[in-house]
């Protein structure tokens, strides 16, 4: 909204949009899409998405030179979708009702290179940006291999340019870890919620941070103002770029083949349920979008939302531009760091508010209630933010009954967006889960 909000301003959203008055109370609520409709959003073409899979794979020779252990994948870079049934049988028991359906974590939490889904978008856009560089200067042709781009005398040409970027921590990883391997100056502004150990990794692979005293709109804020002065600069706006949207849209065809693979069904009597975390909605928002051009009305996806950064379910709810949870007089604090963002993206908002199902908030203890249940049954860490989907099933009974999709129910299949995890250090995921166990 931009200016601050009067006292009396919030009174008055608050009578006309009730379910805020929760929402300021740090209460967690399920917001249902009453406006979704089933229409194709078709402002991304869908070349794009195939041209994004194209490019990915005339870079994978390289990839998995650099990272080994995309080898088992030719240098693509993906994750296993894996049933968690010991998961569901305990989550039965703690909640004393039965869910229905079959459950799966999508394991970006374990994707290659970086370990969170941030990787899908941002290698994915530096990759692109250094394509144009490469193609531009004639370093390399298309219809040739690009193993050129592992000789030294390309590094070098790379290091003449910069790559910036704002971040709570997970886009800053990915964006630095590739943009370094290219040969990219890398300088990332982090929010004053981005963790120490995401912060040192990145030092340690040659990257420039830049800390900020502010939330992660700030760090963009000035990531943006320093990449205007120099023409060397590259700005990845977490806001607002295409190309991370696309590069995350992949996820979609490559969700789609390995449920195909599974034998599992998605159509009107088999539906699908994605639950993935927001923060400023890229990520979530781009493989949801994908997941629609896919799957079209047979798949439901659902925004998870810490109670105190319920960021997206605010604006598309109010359908207010610009409006942030500080507007609401929230504090935008958070355990759960990738997700501490105050005001969503409105080129996301855009793009998934006609055909989204809904947003939901967690608690940050129920976060850390989660991810002790899943490591203790399925002995799998995620990162706090990672877990916000994982509450879906228990928030959402009213959409499905809205939907009249109970009759379906059972033979549903539902997918929860693992979105960080692998690099998180071991000293600290003992003391999270030590933490979580005292709620079991
Ligand atoms: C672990 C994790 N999950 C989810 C997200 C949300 O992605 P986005 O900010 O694009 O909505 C982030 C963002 O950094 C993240 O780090």
């Amino acid at each position: 909204m931009g200016k601050r909000m009067t006292n009396k301003s919030l009174k008055k959203l608050l009578q006309d949009y009730p379910l805020l008055r929760s929402i300021t109370k740090y209460q967690e609520v399920c917001w249902i899409n009453e406006k979704k409709n089933e229409l194709p959003v078709a402002t991304i073409k869908e070349v794009n998405m195939e041209e994004a899979i194209k490019r990915l794979q005339r870079f994978a020779p390289v990839i998995a030179e650099w990272f080994p252990e995309t080898h088992s994948d030719f240098g693509l870079i993906e994750s296993s979708l894996q049933q968690i049934p010991l998961f569901k049988q305990a989550m039965e028991k703690k909640e004393n009702q039965i869910f229905f359906g079959n459950w799966f974590v999508k394991s970006d939490h374990q994707l290659p290179i970086s370990g969170s889904v941030k990787a899908r978008g941002g290698i994915y856009e530096v990759l692109k940006f250094a394509e144009k560089l490469a193609l531009e200067n004639k370093l390399i042709d298309q219809k040739e291999s690009y193993r050129k781009l592992l000789f030294p005398s390309i590094k070098s040409f790379f290091a003449d340019f910069t790559i910036i970027v704002g971040s709570t921590g997970n886009l800053g990883l990915s964006i630095g870890i590739i943009g370094r391997k290219l040969g990219f100056q890398v300088i990332v502004h982090m929010s004053k919620d981005a963790k120490t150990w995401k912060k040192d990794k990145l030092k340690e692979i040659g990257a420039t941070v830049v800390e900020h005293d502010a939330d992660y709109s700030v760090a963009v804020e000035q990531g943006r103002k320093e990449a205007e002065k120099d023409s060397f600069c590259y700005f990845i706006d977490d806001e607002n770029s295409t190309h991370l949207f696309e590069g995350y849209a992949t996820a979609a065809y490559r969700l789609e083949e390995q449920l195909h693979a599974k034998q599992i069904l998605v159509d009107e009597n088999h539906p699908l349920f994605v639950y993935l975390p927001c923060g400023v909605g890229g990520a979530p928002g781009g493989i949801a979008y994908g997941l629609k051009k896919v799957f079209q009305k047979n798949v439901h996806c659902f925004f998870a939302e810490p109670t105190h950064s319920p960021a997206m379910l605010t604006r598309l709810y109010t359908n207010i531009k610009d409006i942030s949870v500080q507007d609401l007089q929230l504090d935008n604090q958070t355990e759960a760091d990738g997700l501490a963002v105050g005001k969503a993206s409105e080129f996301v908002a855009d793009h998934i508010g006609s055909f989204i199902s809904g947003c939901y908030t967690i608690s940050d203890n129920e976060l850390f209630r989660l991810q002790a249940l899943l490591f203790e049954t399925e002995k799998e860490y995620l990162e706090p933010s990672a877990l916000a989907g994982f509450y879906g099933p228990i928030t959402i009974k009213s959409y499905t009954e809205k939907e009249k999709l109970y009759e379906n129910m059972p033979q549903s299949t539902h997918v929860f967006w693992g979105t960080g995890g692998m690099l998180v250090p071991e000293g600290i995921r003992q003391e999270q889960l030590d933490f979580g166990k005292t709620m079991l």
